[in-house]
């Protein structure tokens, strides 16, 4: 069998362009730029690689982006004034607070503290909940890039029994989210796994889809994979200084109907995904 190598770069770039006519239309009908103002704490290098990324792409969308850069000194009150201010500027749509945080800073309360209004991570409670309930304000982003990656590459979702292994709030729990909803590239039977999952092996192997979201580099390997399963891999881990994903590539690709390369398969999406929040925000705003 040879797989679909699904091709993460392409149908980023390409939901991109049709954002950017989006946002030049919304701009026409209502002269509003859509605006995302990030907030970096600290010197993270790999944290000043994403959010330059993300100002990029606002750019080349037609939207503004403001990067508020903040030493990592700053104490948490000092966070959360900032905060407060993009909450109460109607010019910006956006808030995003890149992570992670220096450790004196209580990560939790500062997201929290982002209106769910311009939570465009979709990490607020209140969006958290809505998501649940089945009708999101936002799309949590890296979860969303997953489920347009199989819309576009036709994968019948429904019925299917997706597999997600990981349970964090950022990729894990809303992924299942999506994947168990009523609609479209949804309606799956989902199940979660996580490090206390027991006989990990026989989870995976009863996977249609099966999502990878732990941070372990080729920690899937074939015999965990059902012959033609589809395979998406979330992970991002530095080897050697090469990027892998938490999928075993080599090994997987042979078996899998379709997978995700790392990089360039779920990754370019979430910025892409992060954009399209920021539009749904700036219309928001626009209705008042
Ligand atoms: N493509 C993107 O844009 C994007 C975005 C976000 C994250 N990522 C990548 O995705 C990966 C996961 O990120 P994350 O933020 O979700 O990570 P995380 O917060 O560290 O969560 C990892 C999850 O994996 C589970 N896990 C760890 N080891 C396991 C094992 N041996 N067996 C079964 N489950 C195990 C953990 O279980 P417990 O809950 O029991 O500890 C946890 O639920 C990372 O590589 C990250 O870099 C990529």
């Amino acid at each position: 069998m040879t797989a679909q190598i699904i091709d993460g770069k392409k149908i980023a770039a390409e939901t991109r362009e049709l954002l950017a006519k989006e946002v030049a239309l919304f701009h026409n009908e209502t002269g509003i730029t859509p605006h995302l103002a990030a907030i970096l704490v600290g010197e993270d290098p790999a944290s000043a690689v994403y959010v330059r990324n993300k100002e990029r792409a606002c750019a080349k969308a037609g939207m503004k982006s403001t990067l508020h850069k903040l030493p990592s000194e700053t104490t948490e009150a000092e966070l959360l004034e900032m905060i407060e201010q993009f909450n109460d500027d109607s010019s910006v749509h956006g808030i995003l607070v890149q992570l992670p945080l220096p450790g004196h800073i209580e990560e939790q309360r500062v997201l929290d503290a982002v209106t769910p209004l311009k939570d465009v991570d979709c990490f607020h409670p209140e969006n958290v909940g809505l998501l649940a309930q089945g009708r999101p304000r936002f799309q949590p982003c890296t979860p969303r890039g997953v489920q347009v990656l199989l819309e576009k590459s036709g994968i019948d979702v429904s019925g299917k029994h997706a597999v997600v292994l990981g349970r964090s709030e950022i990729v894990g729990k809303p992924m299942a989210m999506l994947l168990v909803q009523k609609g479209p590239v949804a309606n799956a039977t989902v199940t979660i796994c996580h490090s206390r999952t027991a006989n990990l092996k026989e989870v995976t192997r009863q996977a249609d889809i099966l999502v990878a979201a732990i941070g372990k580099p080729n920690f899937v390997t074939a015999e965990m994979v059902k012959p033609g399963a589809v395979v998406m891999d979330v992970g991002i881990n530095s080897v050697d200084g090469k990027l892998v994903g938490d999928v075993d590539f080599d090994q997987v690709a042979p078996i899998a109907s379709s997978i995700t390369p790392v990089p360039g398969g779920v990754g370019p999406m979430t910025i892409a995904m992060l954009l399209d929040n920021t539009l749904t925000a700036a219309r928001i705003a626009a209705k008042g």
